[in-house]
């Protein structure tokens, strides 16, 4: 069941960005963005409005969305937790906004501070209010594949939430595996039951590459129907809550592998190339990561 054309969704701008040590200073991550924008992409996370005590990377959320050159065509997307990031997501211009939960209740309280319930608590009047403006919801379920807390993390727990996100509006929700634990076989176990509860086509896979599954993982969620991906330019990424999460899978990696099955993805492979670059210099010493770039920039 091969597409001829895929979605790839790049995170670098927040997932990437949110769990680097130093401060990156907004215009680095606004020039990121406005290059990204260039390269093709129709989805960039490029902000999130949470709380600046619990991740202060993403504290110039509001500055970003305001200097960025927006393309139109192209959705700048934005992380709520809560009411307060919905407003502050709306002010700051965001195309859509996603409201992120997890299948694990450890995850759910080391992440947002809450169990699964008090999230959805949280979520509903964040999709409410988005619904109302016409603005794009997204959900993100963490810890489908595995919880770096609590370990395995049953597909029905997966089942249930993506149940409760639907039931919420979203337009999009996106399968993550928080800490790249996941396997071929597993992904397209939680993919097909995930999608007896959501449309396969709008359901995205967001996989972290800390044991190097990313790329399979990503194959096998083609092979049951997945058509929109998440990724990193130079693999920057993780989650400051998941301990050892690193990187989601690298933009440059994910665009190889589609351009040899022959999968259409829009983007221009040579400019991410230059992107991975400019970012591994600009958030240092991450030499392995620009000769991932240097390598497939041709
Ligand atoms: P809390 O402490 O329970 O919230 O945090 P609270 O409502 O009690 O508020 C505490 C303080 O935070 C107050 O300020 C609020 O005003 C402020 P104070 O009175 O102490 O000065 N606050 C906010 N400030 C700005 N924007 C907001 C906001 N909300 C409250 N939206 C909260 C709860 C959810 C806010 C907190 O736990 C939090 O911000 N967590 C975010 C964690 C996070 O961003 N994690 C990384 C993103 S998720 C991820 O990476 C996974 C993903 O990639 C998928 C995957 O790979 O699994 C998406
Ligand atoms: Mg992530």
């Amino acid at each position: 069941m091969q597409p001829d054309k895929v979605k790839i969704v790049e995170v670098g701008p927040r997932d990437g960005l949110q769990n680097e040590k130093a401060l990156v200073p907004t215009e680095i991550k606004v020039a990121l963005i406005d290059q990204l924008t260039d390269a093709g992409f129709t989805n960039i996370e490029a902000a999130s409005f949470v709380s600046p005590k619990w991740v202060p990377q993403m504290a110039d959320g509001a500055e970003v969305m305001a200097r960025i050159r927006r393309r139109p065509g192209t959705l700048y997307s934005a992380l709520t937790p809560n009411i307060k990031g919905l407003d502050a997501a709306l002010a700051a211009g965001a195309d859509e906004v996603v409201i992120f939960g997890a299948a694990s209740e450890a995850f759910s309280q080391k992440n947002i501070n809450c169990s699964i319930a008090e999230s959805m608590a949280r979520f509903e009047p964040v999709a409410a209010a988005a619904k109302e403006r016409g603005i794009r919801l997204r959900a993100s379920v963490s810890c489908s594949l595995g919880c770096p807390y609590q370990g395995d993390v049953p597909v029905g727990a997966v089942v249930d939430l993506v149940r409760r996100m639907r039931e919420l509006g979203c337009d999009e929700i996106d399968i993550a595996d928080t800490i790249g634990v996941g396997t071929p076989d597993k992904v397209q176990e939680v993919m097909r039951a995930a999608s007896t509860e959501f449309p396969l086509e709008r359901l995205s896979g967001h996989f972290h590459d800390t044991y190097g599954h990313a790329l399979s993982n990503v194959r096998a969620s083609l092979e049951v129907g997945i058509r929109i991906f998440h990724s990193s330019v130079a693999g920057l990424g993780g989650c400051p809550y998941a301990k050892g999460a690193t990187g989601n899978v690298a933009t440059e990696a994910l665009l190889r592998m589609m351009q040899s099955l022959g999968v259409e993805t829009g983007i221009d492979a040579g400019k991410v190339a230059q992107i991975g670059e400019f970012i591994s210099r600009a958030v240092g010493n991450r030499g392995a990561r620009s000769t991932l770039s240097a390598n497939q920039a041709s």
